[in-house]
């Protein structure tokens, strides 16, 4: 039991004010800048989102053509980070590529020290264009093919898929993935925001804050569980087996990736959005591995519902979108982290303009004083 007063996790605790976004508990709705999520994924692009995030309104025409133009000029890599990123264990996680990707990028950028909310706007756009690139030359390295130069051509989620498969698939599955990019974008102050905000405090470096965040995002707990809900969708393999399974995990006390959130205790406001569009990929998919996927994720979910009566979470319709969109699972997290660094720069911007230290005290439970024994012998 824990003293009075400790609250482990930081659970329920309020720690600064934010202008970017909340979470309407009476609702259930989750608002950027005053905008509901699902009304933004419906009729905005991810790149107006970016916008919104970092600027506090909806660009209009001539902002928006304005910065597209600048993240389209922006995408392509320099030579050496594409051979430094080139020499890392093929063997090693996406996210460790992306993460020592931006540690390169900040070693290389001259202005890195600079804090000023101008030279912040360059460095965040210029991540936000060029990890994508990242991304997919990884996920091709890793399938033995070289890599797609970026398309200034193409909108952000259109360039990605041609960087990621040499083509733009459908409409329809560009709009689902650029969906899970707006739902994605920002959530308060989730895990790897708040290690953000914390680097940020000590008045560090925005790389180093990315960084740090990236690193936080990996964990199952938080980013890292789209990937692992795949990879428990394979464990269980047949959608009748779904009910057993879950029962012998939750015996042995197992998380059930996917499931509950700190925040939603009666499910994820995002979630919504992000099934209808899983099911409308599903809808266009008349491979019967699709349908085997589709029923097991289901099954899995009614059965979460009846033994704990705990909802699923937005990574869990997003694993299983991404894995029919056809992403190598590792590259689920990477995805999560090319929407949510409009919500991490976002947010050390907004650090910085009230900064005040994070530095929280423990309550100690270690041995009482003693004397240090002298040395014998
Ligand atoms: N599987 C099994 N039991 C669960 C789960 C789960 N996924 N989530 C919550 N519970 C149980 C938990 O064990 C606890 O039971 P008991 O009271 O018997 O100990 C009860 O529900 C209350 O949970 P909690 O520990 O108070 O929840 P929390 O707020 O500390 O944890 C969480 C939230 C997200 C870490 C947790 O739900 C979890 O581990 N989920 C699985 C991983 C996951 O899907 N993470 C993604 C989070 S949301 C999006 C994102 O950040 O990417």
């Amino acid at each position: 039991t824990l003293a009075p007063g400790i609250h482990r996790g930081l659970a329920g605790v309020v720690v600064d004010a934010t202008g970017i976004s909340t979470v309407i508990q009476e609702s259930n709705s989750l608002t950027y800048r005053g905008y509901p999520v699902q009304d933004l994924a419906a009729r905005r692009s991810f790149e107006e989102v970016a916008y919104l995030l970092w600027h506090g309104e909806l660009p209009d025409p001539a902002q928006l053509a304005d910065f597209r133009s600048r993240e389209r000029a922006l995408r392509p890599l320099d030579r050496t980070t594409a051979e430094v990123l080139a020499r890392l264990p093929e063997t090693c996680h996406p996210m460790d590529v992306l993460r020592t990707a931006v540690s390169f990028f900040g070693a290389e950028d001259p202005t890195e020290e600079d804090g000023s909310p101008a030279a912040h706007r360059t460095k965040s756009l210029n991540l936000l264009a060029k990890l994508p690139t990242v991304v997919a030359a990884d996920q091709r390295r890793r399938r033995g093919l070289p890599p797609v130069p970026p398309d200034p051509a193409l909108g952000y989620a259109e360039n990605f898929f041609h960087m990621c498969f040499g083509a733009v698939p459908d409409p329809e599955v560009v709009r689902c993935f650029e969906i899970s990019l707006v739902l994605y974008a920002e959530h308060g102050f989730n895990a790897s925001t708040f290690t953000a905000r914390v680097v940020t405090s000590t008045l560090s470096d925005l790389y180093s804050a990315v960084t740090a965040a990236i690193g936080a995002l990996k964990g199952p707990l938080h980013g890292g569980a789209n990937e692992a809900v795949m990879h428990m969708l394979t464990e269980i393999g047949d959608p009748a087996r779904a009910p057993e399974w879950l029962a012998a995990a939750l015996a042995e006390k197992r998380k059930i990736m996917g499931f509950g959130h700190r925040v939603y205790k009666d499910g994820d406001s995002r979630v919504p959005i992000m099934q209808h569009a899983l099911d409308s990929l599903v809808a266009r998919g008349a491979h019967p591995e699709t349908a085997r996927l589709a029923a097991l994720h289901a099954a899995l979910r009614e059965a979460m519902l009846d033994h704990k009566g705990i909802h699923p979470n937005l990574d869990y319709p997003a694993g299983l979108a991404y894995h029919l969109m056809g992403f190598d699972t590792p590259v689920f997290t990477p995805l999560f982290v090319m929407s949510r660094i409009t919500g991490w720069t976002a947010h050390i911007t907004e650090q910085l303009a009230h900064n005040a230290l994070i530095r929280p005290l423990a309550s100690y439970t270690g041995p009482g004083q003693r004397a240090v024994p002298a040395v014998t012998g």
